[in-house]
């Protein structure tokens, strides 16, 4: 499948950034990083895992592997995918005894039903709304039926907020506010029946928008 401008985009930002990334929010899920809500619903996740054909699970847009390194922790079997190289090359420093490889959330290199796991920890926030409908596809095809999807995005009502010299690359990027109604539409289209949603305000000090958290069950 042929690669998208936003994620041509999305890879050139977060292959300059990559080093600074880490600086600012870590290889690991911390409570400086993500609030309560966030971290219960990591940890909700793990346990609906636990209750599905596999405990296989995916980390796509993996970023330095925090999330990763919190579903490994739980007892998960977790590979990480993500489209920027150097995001990868951190998190194999930060977590060498996990696997990472590159990966697509619209074209995965995994095989049909093979997960009973997917996470997207605000790695379909570079997604416009209109193109969630074909990652939502690709994450369905290979999860099990009765497997999991969660997802984490700042919400809004899908608005794009643009950038010109975004995490000071001087490179441009947009990211998408999501909005919740709008994906769990999209969720359902996709084959997905909605489990649980959380909606958050504003907490941590690097936040200006409500944080939105979706679980997903395959059908
Ligand atoms: C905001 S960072 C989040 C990283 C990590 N999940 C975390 O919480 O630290 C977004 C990540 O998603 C990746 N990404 C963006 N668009 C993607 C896509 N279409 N497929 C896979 N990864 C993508 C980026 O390369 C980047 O590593």
């Amino acid at each position: 499948m042929r690669e998208e401008d936003h994620v041509a985009a999305a890879r050139a930002v977060y292959d300059a950034s990559a080093e600074r990334y880490v600086e600012f929010v870590g290889t690991e899920i911390s409570a400086a990083t993500e609030a309560t809500v966030d971290r219960s619903m990591l940890t909700a996740f793990v346990d609906l895992v636990r209750t599905a054909p596999s405990t296989r699970v995916a980390d796509v847009g993996c970023g330095p592997g925090r999330a990763a390194a919190f579903l490994a922790a739980h007892g998960l079997d977790v590979v990480g995918l993500d489209v920027s190289v150097a995001m990868l090359s951190a998190a194999r420093l930060a977590h060498p005894e996990l696997s990472f490889a590159t990966g697509r959330l619209d074209d995965l290199p995994i095989d049909d039903g093979s997960l009973g796991g997917v996470v997207s920890w605000y790695s379909a926030i570079h997604t416009p709304p209109e193109r969630l409908g074909a990652a939502f596809t690709e994450l369905k095809r290979v999860l099990s039926a009765g497997g999991y999807l969660l997802l984490a995005f700042q919400a809004g009502s899908g608005e794009p907020v643009h950038r010109d010299n975004a995490h000071g690359t001087g490179l441009s990027l947009t990211s998408f506010r999501h909005s919740l109604s709008d994906v769990t539409r999209r969720l359902e289209i996709a084959g997905f029946e909605v489990h649980a949603t959380a909606l958050r305000e504003a907490e941590l000090d690097h936040e200006t928008t409500p944080q939105a958290f979706v679980i997903a069950r395959s059908l």
